[in-house]
């Protein structure tokens, strides 16, 4: 939407010049799977990944500084080594093209080239408060929240992008949209900027070249909210909220409106607003009941079809996207408030928040209920548990997926505290047999899911599992269950097999070093004593 035409040339001749000087660069998917000199003194002797300063997507002096800081104050030189490779790593290998005067960005996810809408919100999680110091970087975020602003405005229901015309990089391929139907197509809102659910559909295919995968996850919007809100957090600079981003916050709401319906009205119509269909030769799996998902009935919480792994939901109300929808609606209404911008839109945004916090603790938190426990025949009775997913109907599953949002991560989204008896109870049923997708080898552990399979738990979930905790052996056990299992690559991956040291996947996996990195100066911050070596909490940026 809205794309500038007029200095169209002028960013192709700029991001020739990128792509000229990256030429004798290694493919960091490559590089990222084998190890590079020199290692770390500690035992572990991880690998240095950062590639070469010529080969870097971005350079910033404040997150430069912050590695100086943190190779001298931690006490672990193999943590400190991990520190190094995996704070960086955004900037480092995934800014694919950045112009302040266009004010866009095109961020990958690292070895798929593509921007999720959830990737770049955590991708740039752990950079927030060198915002306030670094104006370069500031203006790379803002231009990130304008490309996607116009995604979210265009297609609130697809989570991950092609690259922005302005930037003259091609689109890329997409085996899994191959034989998927999406409906509605393109949805314009007939009065654009202004709140209505008046729509003028037309039947035409999803934009391939905007489109990468228009796979439906509540938490994506979720991830836009989140930068926006860090961004004016940071800096105080409302300039990001533009027509753009009015119109997908518009976008956004008539979302919350319509996928918070049950399935079918009074009179049994099925109500459908979006459909996704795979299937027919397409590798994506297809989704059940013409593209709908399975049956949901009105609780107050908002339905999703796939989870944040882009896995199919088994029932639409995933609670942790839900948590993490009341959390930012209820920031977005701070962020109308200190702007002056919006008041209509903030009052409807309070009004969600509470409705949905409301239904996740009436709907989703079971008591009394067995468990089997994997290693003896006993049962368990197990109360005040959090479900992962819910239909409104009774129907629950009680598991976790490892892909924040998850339940593990509910304090790090900011829900509620770690010391809240749920989480505390759903937190231990999850780190035992008595969930489906926990499994523990002998050196690792962990919480998986479907994306790859149910005996390679994800590094992700101990990261997790760190900010949910206050407990300094739980820290630290995590913490070296990371640490210990990098295939000695020194860097963080998707997933490892419980069985075998060197199976893992995915070497290049940005979001995932963020995520590391945000938690190593969280502890920096709130355990200090725990790996640095003086008891002296330090904060980037101060
Ligand atoms: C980052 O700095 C290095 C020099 O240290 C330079 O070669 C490289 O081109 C810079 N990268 C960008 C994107 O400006
Ligand atoms: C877009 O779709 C067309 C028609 O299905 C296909 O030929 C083309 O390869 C697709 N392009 C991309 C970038 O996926
Ligand atoms: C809020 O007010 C603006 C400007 O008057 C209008 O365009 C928009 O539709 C309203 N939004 C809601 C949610 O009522
Ligand atoms: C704003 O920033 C402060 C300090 O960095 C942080 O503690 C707070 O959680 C942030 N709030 C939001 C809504 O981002
Ligand atoms: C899929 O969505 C389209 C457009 O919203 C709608 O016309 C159609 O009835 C839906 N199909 C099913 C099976 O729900
Ligand atoms: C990590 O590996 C070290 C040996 O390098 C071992 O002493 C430690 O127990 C391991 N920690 C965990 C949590 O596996
Ligand atoms: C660090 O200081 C805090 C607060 O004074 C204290 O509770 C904690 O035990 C200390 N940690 C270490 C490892 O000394």
């Amino acid at each position: 939407m809205r794309l500038g035409v007029n200095s169209f040339n002028f960013a192709l001749a700029a991001s020739f010049l990128v792509s000229e000087s990256l030429a004798q660069c290694p493919d960091y998917t490559t590089y990222s799977q084998a190890p590079h000199d020199p290692r770390s003194s500690g035992p572990l002797g991880l690998p240095y990944m950062r590639p070469a300063p010529a080969c870097r997507t971005f350079n910033s002096s404040a997150v430069e500084k912050v590695i100086v800081d943190m190779k001298s104050l931690l006490k672990d030189p193999d943590l400190a080594r991990l520190f190094e490779n995996t704070f960086p790593n955004t900037l480092d290998t995934t800014v694919k093209y950045f112009s302040k005067s266009e004010n866009l960005a095109f961020i990958i996810t690292g070895d798929i080239t593509a921007q999720w809408l959830r990737d770049t919100a955590n991708q740039f999680a752990h950079y927030h408060s060198l915002l306030s110091v670094d104006p370069d970087l500031a203006t790379l975020v803002k231009a990130v929240i304008n490309n996607e602003a116009r995604y979210v405005a265009q297609y609130p229901y697809c989570g991950s992008f092609q690259p922005p015309p302005e930037s003259g990089l091609a689109p890329s391929h997409n085996d899994w949209a191959d034989g998927v139907t999406v409906n509605p197509q393109v949805i314009h809102v007939s009065n654009s900027g202004s709140f209505s659910l008046t729509r003028e559909c037309k039947s035409r295919p999803v934009n391939n070249q905007t489109v990468f995968e228009c796979k439906y996850e509540i938490d994506s919007l979720c991830g836009f909210l989140k930068l926006s809100r860090s961004y004016y957090n940071a800096t105080r600079d409302s300039s990001f909220m533009n027509a753009n981003w009015r119109d997908a916050i518009d976008q956004i709401f008539r979302v919350i409106n319509e996928q918070s319906q049950g399935t079918f009205d009074e009179n049994f119509n099925f109500i459908s607003y979006y459909n996704w269909t795979g299937g027919n030769h397409a590798l994506s799996p297809a989704v059940d009941n013409g593209g709908n998902g399975e049956p949901k009935a009105y609780t107050g919480l908002v339905g999703t079809h796939h989870r944040p792994s882009d896995d199919l939901s088994v029932f639409a109300f995933l609670t942790p996207a839900n948590a993490m929808l009341s959390v930012e609606l209820m920031n977005l209404a701070h962020l109308l408030d200190s702007t002056g911008q919006l008041r209509n839109v903030s009052q409807q945004a309070k009004e969600w928040s509470a409705r949905i916090q409301d239904a996740i603790w009436k709907t989703t938190v079971w008591d009394a209920f067995f468990v089997v426990c994997l290693t003896s025949d006993t049962q368990q009775v197990v109360d005040n548990i959090f479900a992962y997913e819910t239909n409104g109907f009774g129907g629950r599953y009680v598991m976790d997926d490892a892909n924040v949002p998850s339940l593990l991560s509910l304090p790090y989204l900011g829900f509620l505290d770690k010391q809240n008896p749920a989480y505390v109870a759903t937190r231990k049923l999850l780190f035992s047999g008595g969930n489906p997708y926990y499994a523990a080898g002998k050196k690792f552990n962990g919480v998986g899911g479907p994306h790859v399979d149910a005996w390679h738990p994800w590094p992700m979930s101990h990261i997790s599992s760190i900010f949910g905790t206050d407990d300094d052996q739980e820290i630290l056990q995590s913490l070296y269950i990371i640490a210990n299992n990098t295939n000695g690559l020194g860097l963080i991956h998707e997933s490892q097999s419980i069985y075998d040291p060197t199976s893992y996947t995915r070497s290049w996996f940005a979001w995932a070093n963020s995520y590391f990195a945000e938690m190593i100066l969280d502890l920096a911050e709130r355990k200090p004593g725990l790996i640095l070596k003086q008891n002296k909490s330090y904060i980037p940026g101060k």
